[in-house]
């Protein structure tokens, strides 16, 4: 009888340790939106890898410019290191939108980051330029599901689908 009392002490014990433990992991503050990611962190990010590369062939004949300093190349560094780092943030749980789909774009943009990112350690320009497509393509394939080229279309499946950022 004292056996059986003490084992049931020990497992409401764990019970309740377990319940205290619950929530793990660091204090992750996730405050901003989708939303504030995308116009304060994102696209500005991306900005700095598509606008590094470029040609305009006008009347007074052709300009081509692309980095040259070492400082040209760390600001593609950033825009690169930080689009692969903003995937982390999109798959986290209050900003996911769902599990599969989500997840997936998120991580497509990642791997073209990647590409780019590697790209500018070896400060290959003509690659840079290239990828800049590949890059604007993952974003494009998640804005055709979830923004849809519309801010409000984008607001109507965030409030229809119950909340969330
Ligand atoms: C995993 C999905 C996803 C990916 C990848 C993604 N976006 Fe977005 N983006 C969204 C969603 C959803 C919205 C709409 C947010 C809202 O209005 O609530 C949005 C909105 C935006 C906006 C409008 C922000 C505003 O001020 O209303 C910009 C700009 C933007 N994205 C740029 C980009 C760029 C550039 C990339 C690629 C480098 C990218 N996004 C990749 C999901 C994504």
């Amino acid at each position: 009888m004292r056996t059986k009392l003490g084992l049931i002490v020990a497992a409401a014990t764990m019970v309740a340790s377990c319940a205290a433990d619950a929530p793990t992991g660091p204090p992750f503050r996730t405050d901003a939106t989708v939303q504030m990611l995308m116009a304060n962190m994102v696209d500005p990010a991306a900005d700095l890898v598509w606008d590094a590369v470029g040609t305009i062939v006008d009347a007074d004949g052709e300009n081509h410019w692309e980095p040259e300093t070492e400082e040209d190349w760390i600001a593609v560094r950033y825009g690169a290191m930080s689009m692969i780092e903003a995937g982390n943030l999109l798959m986290m749980e209050t900003r996911a939108r769902d599990q599969d789909q989500w997840i997936r774009l998120s991580e497509a943009m990642m791997d073209a980051s990647t590409l780019m990112f590697e790209a500018a350690e070896a400060e290959d320009a003509d690659r840079v330029f290239a990828l800049g497509e590949e890059v604007y393509t993952t974003c494009n394939n998640c804005h055709m599901l979830y923004w849809i080229d519309d801010a409000d279309r984008g607001r109507a499946i965030e409030s229809s689908s119950g909340g969330g950022p």
